[in-house]
């Protein structure tokens, strides 16, 4: 079965993804029966379009020599919105440019275009969830489309898939959890003696900040995850808004060190909880026992703990970030698009 995919977003994740197809392209194909195709990439510089497939290699010495996939064998400079999903024809449109709080655009758009095309959408940014959650769910309903969005929470963190799959039939009351690798990181280095900056260089370097990393110190990522996950395992229709949230200048080298006399480490916590028809989240800092399940992780481990009606509480953590920002997004957004694939059977050659 071949599956078409046309991205828009080649920085890390894009590249992560693109790298992932040069390597284990055939790998696909033996263990799961699904050939990957890149057929369109767009930044912002332009498109690189091939219904036959794109070169990944190609894509990226472009993009590295030249700073836009334009620069590829089959690029078109400026080429991008419907033009691009137009001659990109798709199966699956994958959105992994970088996250825009305001209006998420041009993200909401893209994916508004691509579900009138009937494409599946997999997103690894999280603006249009945080803040059009019902209008894109009830468009891709009306459409019958799926929309597979595990890399928006945590990347490789299985969070949402436990609370789908794995815990269907259960009843999920509560949700905390360690989203955010990059404030992770700098609360860590902090309780170890390094100051702020040097907190938020070493994430910059592991490549786990936002471009801009306000939207991490300031609790809008973890906010946004927050939303994410509660709209996903209680029905809610969230907005980053209704997220109350603090991030984590306020935290001083004071603060972090009575905190480990008493046995405790701070860290930023998102948590949102059900109680009859009412959800409630909020992103802050706090103190946790360096023993429990959250307490307990460093650096840009992150975790998320489910409280599940009768099982009790359900830990699931990942040590270092899954082990490198772009790479583990990529991962997690190759992990939907074969899962989509499983969910659906294409055969080829599409109109798209
Ligand atoms: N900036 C995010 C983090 C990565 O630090 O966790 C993308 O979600």
């Amino acid at each position: 079965m071949d599956v078409r995919l046309a991205v828009t977003g080649f920085g890390n994740v894009g590249q992560g993804l693109a790298t992932l197809l040069q390597q284990h392209s055939e790998e696909y194909v033996d263990r799961y029966g699904v050939r990957l195709l890149l057929t369109g990439v767009a930044d912002s510089g332009g498109g690189a379009v091939d219904p036959a497939g794109l070169e990944p290699a190609d894509l990226l010495q472009a993009k590295q020599a030249h700073g836009t996939v334009a620069a590829a064998a089959r690029g078109r400079p400026g080429l991008r919105g419907e033009d691009f999903l137009s001659a990109a024809s798709g199966h699956v449109f994958v959105e992994a440019a970088s996250t825009n709080f305001i209006d998420a655009e041009p993200g909401w758009s893209y994916i508004r275009s691509a579900l009138q095309r009937d494409m599946d959408v997999v997103l690894a940014s999280k603006g249009a969830l945080a803040l059009h959650w019902r209008d894109l769910m009830t468009m891709a309903a009306e459409r019958g489309r799926i929309v597979f969005y595990s890399a928006t929470v945590g990347a490789p963190l299985p969070s949402l898939q436990v609370a789908d799959r794995a815990l269907l039939g259960a009843e999920i009351l509560a949700f905390e959890g360690i989203l955010n690798g990059t404030t992770h990181q700098i609360l860590t280095a902090m309780a170890q003696g390094a100051t702020y900056e040097e907190g938020v260089r070493q994430a910059q370097e592991i490549g786990i900040a936002e471009t801009d990393p306000t939207l991490d110190v300031d609790g809008w990522d973890a906010a946004a995850k927050v939303a994410i996950v509660a709209n996903a395992v209680f029905g809610a229709n969230l907005r980053l808004d209704d997220v109350a949230r603090q991030g984590i200048r306020g935290v001083t080298a004071a603060d972090l060190e009575h905190a480990r006399s008493r046995g405790q480490r701070i860290k930023l916590i998102g948590r949102a909880q059900r109680r009859d028809r009412t959800v409630t989240a909020s992103v802050a800092p706090e103190p946790r026992d360096s023993s429990d399940a959250l307490g307990r992780l460093r650096g840009d481990d992150m975790g998320i703990v489910f409280l599940v009606e009768p099982l009790g509480r359900m830990a699931i953590t990942i040590e270092s970030g899954g082990h490198g920002g772009g790479i583990s997004t990529a991962m997690t957004v190759l992990r939907d698009v074969l899962n989509l694939a499983r969910d659906r059977a294409w055969s080829t050659p599409s109109p798209g």
